[in-house]
């Protein structure tokens, strides 16, 4: 599985349901890598998307609410329900595109993760996982400096260590 993240300085990804802030090279390269491809997603990071869905992606959505509806979504309502609809699916398709409580969740079963890392910090309240503090991730890329008015932000690549796409639980 891949992870997908947009993190500030302090790996802060959201507040009150919402991005920090929403930069358009990120947002392009976010539909680039998941088009085609199956996104992982929490019930408010769902509901916190303009549509309600990701066009052109296989959605599927966790919640505990058995009676949540999520139009073309597939709703599964566990860890063990998302990894039966999974299995159809080569494990190097999947993108687990958040929140923080799923990219907590999934991260070990993650190989890959593509962060934007924002030098600023917002005041958030969604975090994901700090990989530059945990020993098995590895920095394997990093991109030029790249700005968006006066904010800096890097495209980065993450491997965890001795874990490929085969890995499944
Ligand atoms: N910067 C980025 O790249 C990025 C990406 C995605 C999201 N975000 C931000 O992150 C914030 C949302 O993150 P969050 O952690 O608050 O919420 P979240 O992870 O999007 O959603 C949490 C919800 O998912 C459901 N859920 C999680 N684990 C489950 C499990 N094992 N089984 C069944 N259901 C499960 C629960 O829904 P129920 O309560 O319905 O049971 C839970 O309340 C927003 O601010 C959003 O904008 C940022």
């Amino acid at each position: 599985m891949n992870l997908i993240v947009s993190a500030d300085e302090n790996w802060g990804i959201g507040r009150n349901n919402q991005l920090l802030v929403r930069i358009p090279d990120d947002l392009r390269l976010f539909r680039e890598l998941t088009e085609g491809k199956v996104v992982v997603m929490g019930r408010k990071t769902r509901e916190s998307l303009p549509n309600g869905i990701l066009a052109n992606r296989v959605n599927l959505v966790l919640t505990h609410d058995r009676h949540y509806e999520a139009g073309n979504a597939v709703v599964v309502h566990s860890m063990d329900e998302l990894h039966r609809r999974l299995e159809p699916y080569p494990t190097d398709e999947v993108y687990v595109i958040g929140g923080g409580s799923v990219y907590s969740q999934l991260l070990d079963e993650c190989s890959t993760a593509y962060v934007t890392k924002i030098e600023f910090a917002y005041a958030a309240d969604a975090y994901a996982p700090n990989l530059d503090h945990l020993p098995e991730w590895e920095l394997i890329a990093e991109s030029e400096e790249q700005t968006y008015f006066d904010l800096i932000y890097y495209f980065r690549k993450y491997k965890a260590k001795g874990r490929n796409h085969g890995y499944n639980r």
